[in-house]
């Protein structure tokens, strides 16, 4: 099931699941269990990264027992490149904070075996216990992840072929639609299914028809975000104009 929670701007959402977060991980870490969060990357989840880190600065919100999974990562990209996501991750979170570095978990995006790569991932999520919390964003395509339309309710992590749509809105990053790689790293829906909670997070009008389709729109590949309706606990996080379509 899909709630939704409105929140008066970026900064108010940032807030909130930030203190969800912080609170889970006191609460775990008080019966001395790690606090397993999927992460996300694109600039949807940046002020709650900036959240976080202001509370581990400010609060002494320690994420020495925090593991970490993040969902995908480019194709060809290694973690020196600006657009990996491995250094995205690094310059606007991890290297803020206190977690240990074997903590943290991102696709390898050089892998020259995928297919055993992914089953790796996945093996080491359920190693971790599975996820706590996952946090997503949504792309206009109805992807979470790179879970690109169509993406079955019982795909895994493995490699896909990215949408022309998701290629043109993230060459804003890359300054050239040609730098933008053809392929990525996932997990799959099922493994974000598995998360025990799930925070999506949507800004802004150009996500409002997507973020309305994903609530409103039967399960089906066409759309993989609306898989999150089987989804037990699964909350959207929008502002005003990302709702316009509810
Ligand atoms: C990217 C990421 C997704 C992200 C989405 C939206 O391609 N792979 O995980 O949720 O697209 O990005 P943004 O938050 O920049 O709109």
């Amino acid at each position: 099931m899909i709630s939704t929670r409105l929140h008066p701007d970026k900064q108010s959402a940032a807030q909130a699941i930030a203190r969800e977060i912080a609170d889970l991980i006191q609460l775990r870490s008080k019966s001395g269990k790690p606090t397993v969060l999927g992460l996300a990357t694109g600039s949807t989840p940046l002020p709650l990264y900036a959240e976080l880190i202001r509370l581990h600065r400010a609060e002494g919100l320690s994420f020495r027992s925090v593991i970490t999974f993040n969902l995908d990562e480019y194709e060809g990209l290694g973690p020196a490149h600006p657009q990996s996501y491995r250094f995205f991750m690094e310059e606007n979170l991890f290297r803020h904070l206190d977690i240990p570095a074997a903590n943290i978990h991102i696709p390898d995006g050089m892998a020259k075996d995928p297919a055993s790569h992914c089953a790796e991932y996945e093996a080491a999520i359920r190693a971790a216990g599975g996820i706590d919390l996952q946090i997503l964003g949504i792309g206009r395509t109805g992807h979470i992840g790179f879970n690109e339309p169509p993406s079955a309710a019982d795909c895994r992590t493995r490699w896909v072929h990215l949408d022309g749509v998701t290629r043109k809105d993230n060459s804003v990053f890359f300054g050239d639609l040609a730098q933008v790689p053809h392929g990525a790293l996932t997990m799959g829906v099922a493994t974000i299914l598995e998360a025990r909670q799930v925070a999506l997070i949507a800004f802004g009008e150009a996500k409002a028809e997507i973020v309305a389709r994903a609530i409103k729109e039967a399960p089906s590949a066409d759309c993989p975000a609306t898989w999150l309706q089987r989804h037990p606990a699964c909350t959207f996080h929008l502002d005003a104009a990302a709702a316009k379509g509810l």
